[in-house]
């Protein structure tokens, strides 16, 4: 028996990085999966986009351990399409029990003042709107599968912290981190728990790219991951410069699970001690 074995849980952002790791980790452990992903590129952003391979992938990967696996690709932005989507993903599988809020993105790296309002809008739109979009959605069917469930809304060290060049992913997350602690109260009486995971550096496409690059080095022109590296591990208590996805996909599968049963509207850090790193003289 695994630690989520019955449960079904949807994953959006799902298609590659920490979204198909939690998916794979959740599967790994007995659940069905219900994974989206836009699967395209998106305006504003500079790195390259996941694509429909890239989510079939993550389904073969469920297949691969013997869960169910189902997909369909929307943008959290439309929220017809990802409730359409989703209702007919929870009508085949026969239920929700988990959701983990994922999507996201990363674009201009720029002081806030300076950032185009074009690049704002995006950012505010997936990364606040689409995680809203995406409680909307299944928190419904939450309720009707309960009493219990568990929502995972993925925010940032971002969310917890200001972060200089990147004011819009900051306000988003720190939105998220709010959402997060709403809905834990308006969901108390369903016994559906809410909580946030807050990922310092992951590794992913994300962040290693030139784009996101220069958030670490401002001071080079057109500075490489590489070049990061040791501002990348100088945020951290140790001396390491990033985790990796399945360090993020163990917290979303304790939060996930009913090993963390009592527990709801906490923001919890996966960051290597960058919260509590003591940084005076
Ligand atoms: N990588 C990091 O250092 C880091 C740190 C803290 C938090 N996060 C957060 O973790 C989450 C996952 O990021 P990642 O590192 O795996 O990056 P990633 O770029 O590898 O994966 C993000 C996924 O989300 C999908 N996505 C983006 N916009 C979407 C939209 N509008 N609709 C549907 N899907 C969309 C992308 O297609 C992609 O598959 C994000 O919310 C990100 O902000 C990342």
């Amino acid at each position: 028996m695994g630690r989520m074995s019955g449960k079904i849980a949807f994953v959006t952002g799902a298609a590659r990085g920490q979204g198909r790791a939690h998916a794979l980790r959740l599967a790994a452990e007995g659940a069905d999966i219900i994974a989206t992903d836009i699967a395209g590129p998106i305006d504003t952003v500079r790195y390259p986009a996941a694509g429909p391979p890239d989510l079939a992938e993550t389904v073969r990967g469920v297949e691969a351990l013997d869960r169910r696996g189902v997909s369909f690709a929307a943008d959290v932005r439309d929220l017809d399409a990802l409730t359409s989507g989703l209702d007919k993903a929870v009508a085949e599988l026969g239920g929700l029990d988990v959701v983990v809020a994922n999507a996201g993105i990363l674009n201009a790296v720029a002081r806030s003042w300076e950032l185009d309002a074009a690049d704002w809008q995006t950012m505010i739109d997936i990364n606040l709107s689409g995680v809203w979009h995406t409680t909307k959605a299944a928190v419904p069917h939450l309720i009707r599968r309960g009493p219990g469930g568990s929502v995972v809304l993925i925010s940032s060290i971002a969310g917890l912290r200001g972060v200089p060049g990147i004011a819009h992913y900051n306000a988003a997350k720190h939105g998220v981190t709010g959402l997060a602690r709403t809905l834990a109260n308006e969901l108390a009486e369903q016994r559906i728990r809410v909580n946030s995971v807050h990922p310092t550096n992951v590794r992913t496409t994300m962040i290693d790219n030139p784009v996101s690059a220069r958030i670490y080095r401002p001071d080079l022109p057109e500075p490489t991951f590489d070049d990061a590296i040791p501002a990348l591990a100088r945020m951290h208590i140790w001396d390491e410069p990033y985790v990796e996805v399945e360090d993020v996909a163990n917290a979303v599968l304790f939060l996930a699970g009913d090993e963390s049963r009592y527990i709801t509207g906490i923001a919890l850090p996966v960051d290597l001690g960058m919260t509590a790193k003591y940084t005076g003289s």
